[in-house]
């Protein structure tokens, strides 16, 4: 995503044909007599989004993208051909009849730079449709269902109605991940998933695997960790309608802007998601929320059986009734070897354990840790208690007071943070 108000000349020049042609002959559909040539756009109908040729700044290689047709700054939400530019500008998009693909095709060249995937036994007269929310598909022409659509291949940046997380029974894994570069679309370093080991979270992860920041187990209202509050005065609760859904099929979240609100979410080179509001009195893109922002937020700022609170000095404390594992490198600060408990657990038959609280939490890492949604808190406890390898139990949801269903951890406490969110839950973990 660029967001910087520097574009080449040559993009102010194609943006005033682009303007001319919507006035001329604005349309959303792109048909197999018909297809787009450099220079020429697709624009959805309320005239929101563009289709078309891009250049991004300081290169001259161009690329297939969707954009905000209308707005001060170029924002360019979803790119085609990320990994293949265009380097010539005989090049053409095209709907082809016999297999519903669409084809970036350049002059002398058989291979497509890039292509969706192809539906051979489709009904005939397949089109391409940019649609007023910046989704384009592939249907059939006398259908308003799609055979294909990009918001199932996401760029950098989620727009109100989309999803992220994985739809599991066609394998795609509907993530967002950083442009190389200004200049360079192509996949970058960092990726904003659902990681869905244990009970799913938000996760940013790096090139090699390495977990960068964790959003969190959805709480019933948010991902747990991804604490709006703490950051700026505004209420992204009030703005934004999210929500999130966990079934066999797929597992995804969503938000949905609220009137004509205009916002994005991006994943940024330097490993930053953010969301961003448009906002038409300065003609910019403000910025409401960002992570990660402060130490607790990377993971895993503390070791194990440990607790981070940004406000305090030093950051990390162990948790009642543990110690620190290597007392003088946690005295230097190195919290990496974390926290070990005092007294082992007691684990008889007698359930002599009892339950140290923690208050207004966010989650720790959930990797090892399951979910049940029919108990109830007192069952989550005695579910917790039959098992020795249970340190921890919660409810799913924060809700109220009350909460909603149980989850229990069965390894070590492992990235806990306190919170200012008077939203959060309370964790119990299990102690002698
Ligand atoms: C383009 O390159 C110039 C000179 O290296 C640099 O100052 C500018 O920040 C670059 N623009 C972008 C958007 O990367
Ligand atoms: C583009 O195509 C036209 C006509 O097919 C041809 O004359 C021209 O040389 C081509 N330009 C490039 C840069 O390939
Ligand atoms: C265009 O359509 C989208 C999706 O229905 C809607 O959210 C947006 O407010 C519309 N914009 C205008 C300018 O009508
Ligand atoms: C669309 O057209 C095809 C071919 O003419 C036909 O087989 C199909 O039943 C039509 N579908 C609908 C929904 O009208
Ligand atoms: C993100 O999704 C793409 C496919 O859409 C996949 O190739 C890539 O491995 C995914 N990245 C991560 C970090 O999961
Ligand atoms: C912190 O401690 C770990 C384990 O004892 C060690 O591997 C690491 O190098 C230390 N980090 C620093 C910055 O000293
Ligand atoms: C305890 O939980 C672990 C991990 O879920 C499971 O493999 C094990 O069978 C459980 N033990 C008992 C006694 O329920």
């Amino acid at each position: 995503m660029m967001r910087e108000p520097i574009i080449p000349n040559l993009v102010i020049i194609l943006f005033f044909t682009f303007f001319f042609f919507s006035i001329s002959f604005a349309i959303d559909i792109l048909t197999p007599s018909h297809p787009l040539s450099y220079g020429e756009n697709l624009i959805s109908a309320n005239g929101t989004f563009a289709l078309g040729f891009f250049t991004p700044p300081n290169t001259t290689n161009s690329y297939i993208g969707i954009w905000y047709r209308n707005l001060a700054v170029q924002t360019v939400v979803w790119v085609a051909n990320r990994r293949n530019p265009i380097h010539n500008i005989n090049a053409t998009l095209s709907i082809i009849a016999d297999d519903a693909s669409l084809r970036l095709i350049t002059s002398g060249n058989s291979t497509p730079l890039w292509s969706s995937p192809s539906f051979p036994n489709s009904n005939p007269n397949p089109v391409a449709q940019l649609l007023d929310t910046g989704n384009l598909i592939i249907r059939a022409s006398n259908s308003s269902s799609h055979l294909w659509q990009s918001f199932d291949y996401p760029t950098d940046t989620l727009l109100s109605g989309m999803k992220l997380g994985p739809e599991l029974k066609i394998g795609i894994d509907r993530n967002l991940t950083s442009w190389l570069s200004n200049s360079d679309p192509s996949p970058g370093k960092y990726s904003l998933v659902i990681d869905t080991i244990g009970v799913p979270q938000l996760v940013i992860r790096d090139l090699s695997g390495r977990w960068i920041w964790r959003g969190g187990p959805w709480n019933g209202y948010a991902f747990s960790g991804a604490c709006p509050k703490r950051l700026f005065s505004i209420d992204l609760y009030r703005d934004f309608s999210q929500g999130f859904n966990s079934t066999p099929e797929e597992i995804f979240f969503y938000y949905n802007t609220i009137g004509d609100a205009i916002s994005t979410l991006t994943m940024d080179q330097e490993g930053v998601t953010r969301i961003y509001q448009w906002k038409a009195s300065s003609q910019k893109w403000n910025l409401l929320w960002f992570a990660p922002s402060d130490p607790c937020d990377f993971f895993p700022a503390c070791g194990t059986n440990a607790i981070c609170d940004s406000s305090s000095s030093p950051i990390c404390q162990c948790l009642g009734g543990f110690n620190p594992k290597n007392p003088v490198s946690w005295s230097e600060g190195n919290w990496s070897d974390g926290c070990v408990r005092g007294a082992a657990l007691d684990c008889r038959a007698n359930k002599a354990d009892e339950f140290l609280v923690v208050r207004g939490t966010t989650l720790p890492d959930t990797t090892e840790a399951v979910a049940d949604m029919s108990l109830g808190l007192d069952e989550c406890k005695t579910r917790c208690l039959m098992n020795c390898s249970c340190t921890a139990y919660a409810t799913v949801y924060r809700n109220g007071g009350g909460g909603i269903g149980c989850i229990i951890w069965m390894a070590e406490i492992k990235d806990l943070r306190s919170s200012a969110d008077d939203r959060q839950q309370d964790l119990f973990i299990r102690k002698n």
